[in-house]
């Protein structure tokens, strides 16, 4: 069960906690695999952690946000049989906390970054007679987390947009589906942390790892095995759904 033998699956930002985590393991299940990152170093460290696990992998250094490049690397991989788009960057803040260059980042990486991944690819499903696309959302997507203005508006969109392709591509025979984590910990969290509460790592990090009704964090692989099943044939019944994944977060914290 869950073989990606002879499926070759891109995922965005697998140089890194989420996606790292969903690259290490679709090679080991087969795929061959293919990182687009903005971080070099990072993807590389990735595809030579997999190449030493027996996998095979390749790294390309490509910023989302930009449509040519996303369309140079697609075309460089030429076949796609599994989209992952998993890069995303955070912001804190509230609306008045939220200037004109912070919601254009968020936006230009989050939202077109996932658009750029999915106008390149969907042809090319299109072309092989199917496929299927995993786009990384966030509770942050369905319920009010405080001061996630920018980041909760881009991953709402990564729900929506995920619904549109689902049902425009599904005669197609291209699944689209969501999963949606609460905390995980991954260095996207160490670093918003960092940045945005010196001085007080460990106290938010508790704090943080608590409003989780489960107490903890998630991890990586927890998410990763979740992405393998949604993107192997056995969930072949699923498309247009969002998957929570979450420590009881949305609807246990009470
Ligand atoms: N960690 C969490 O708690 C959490 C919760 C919910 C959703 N998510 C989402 O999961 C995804 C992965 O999160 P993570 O925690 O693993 O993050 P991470 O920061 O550990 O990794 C993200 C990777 O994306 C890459 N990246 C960033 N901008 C890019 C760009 N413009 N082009 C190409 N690559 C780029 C980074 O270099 C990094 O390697 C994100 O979309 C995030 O919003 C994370």
């Amino acid at each position: 069960m869950f073989s990606l033998k002879n499926k070759i699956a891109v995922i965005t930002g697998g140089g890194s906690g989420i996606g790292k985590a969903i690259s290490k393991l679709f090679a080991k299940q087969g795929a061959t695999v293919h990182i687009i990152e903005l971080n070099a170093d990072a993807a590389q460290q990735t595809v030579d952690e997999i190449k030493a696990d027996g996998g095979e992998a390749f790294a390309h250094t490509a910023d989302i946000s930009k449509q040519q490049q996303v369309l140079d690397v697609f075309q460089h991989i030429g076949s796609i049989n599994i989209l992952v788009n998993n890069a995303g960057i955070a912001h804190v803040g509230n609306l008045e906390g939220t200037a004109e260059a912070d919601i254009d980042r968020i936006y230009n990486v989050n939202v077109k970054g996932a658009y750029n991944a999915l106008y390149a690819a969907v042809p090319v499903m299109k072309g092989l007679g199917g496929g299927v696309i995993l786009n990384m959302a966030s509770i942050a997507a369905h319920i009010g987390i405080t001061d996630r203005f920018a980041y909760s508006m881009s991953k709402g969109a990564i729900f929506a947009m995920s619904m549109s392709v689902a049902r425009d591509y599904m005669g197609d025979n291209i699944r689209c589906n969501t999963i949606s984590p609460a905390r995980v910990h991954t260095p996207f969290v160490d670093g918003f942390i960092a940045k945005n509460y010196p001085g007080r790592e460990d106290e938010i990090f508790d704090k943080l790892s608590k409003s989780q009704p489960i107490g903890r964090m998630g991890k990586p692989e927890e998410v990763a095995a979740l992405a393998l099943y949604l993107c192997s044939d056995e969930a072949g019944f699923i498309t247009g759904c969002d998957y929570p994944i979450d420590g009881g977060f949305i609807k246990l914290n009470n």
